[in-house]
């Protein structure tokens, strides 16, 4: 495979640095959306996160001229329906706090005995118009009643993975990524890339 420039449709530098380390063996050169003045990023209405992600990569596709990969993620909760879901960082409104997540989050789940959860990541990465790869990672879990932890973010502190007793928070950064979500969905977008 020739060596191709990529854009990222991220702006999270955690994102960015994790997404590039991590696709850096198929030797092409990511660049983030960042190093493109003028580009806004699309409103995610997508019902999915594959749609979520795949209206990013489009986006960042026809702003730029490249190929591009982008990211959609969010904690699903069985108990609550699939909630918060594609709503995850939206779920307490616009602009709200860790905290006022982390709050809602506990309220809802009060009482609850059924508490598995598990997060999702859905990577899509645009080749051309209408050809794209899509690859997903998830882990299982369970949403405890206190929060655990100062590290991560997110609901990081109300996650338990399964198999673990530590919260998200409570891992170090490459504890998580060892067993993240965003990390099974990279080594999934990794193979499908042929590498
Ligand atoms: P994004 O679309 O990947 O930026 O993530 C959407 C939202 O899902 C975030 O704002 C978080 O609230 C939640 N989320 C996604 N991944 C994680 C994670 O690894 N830990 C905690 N929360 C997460």
């Amino acid at each position: 495979m020739s060596r191709l420039e990529i854009v990222l449709a991220t702006t999270n530098t955690h994102k960015i640095a994790e997404i590039s380390r991590f696709l850096a063996p198929t030797g092409h050169v990511f660049r983030p959306i960042g190093e493109f003045p003028g580009y806004i990023d699309p409103e995610e209405n997508g019902e999915t996160f594959e749609a979520n992600a795949r209206l990013k990569a489009d986006a960042a596709a026809r702003f730029t001229g490249l190929e591009a990969i982008a990211d959609d993620s969010g904690l699903v909760v069985a108990a609550l329906g699939g909630e918060p879901g594609v709503q995850s960082a939206r779920w307490a409104g616009p602009g709200a706090t860790q905290s006022m997540l982390i709050d809602k989050m506990i309220a809802r789940m009060r009482g609850q005995a059924d508490r598995r959860a598990y997060f999702v990541t859905v990577l899509v990465l645009r080749r051309a118009p209408g050809d794209y790869l899509m690859a997903e990672g998830r882990v299982e879990g369970q949403i405890i009643d206190a929060p655990r932890g100062a590290m991560g973010f997110g609901y990081d502190p109300l996650f338990v993975p399964s198999g673990h007793s530590k919260t998200f928070a409570e891992l170090t950064l490459d504890e998580k990524n060892a067993l993240s979500h965003r990390t099974r969905a990279l080594a999934a977008m990794l193979r499908l890339m042929g590498r």
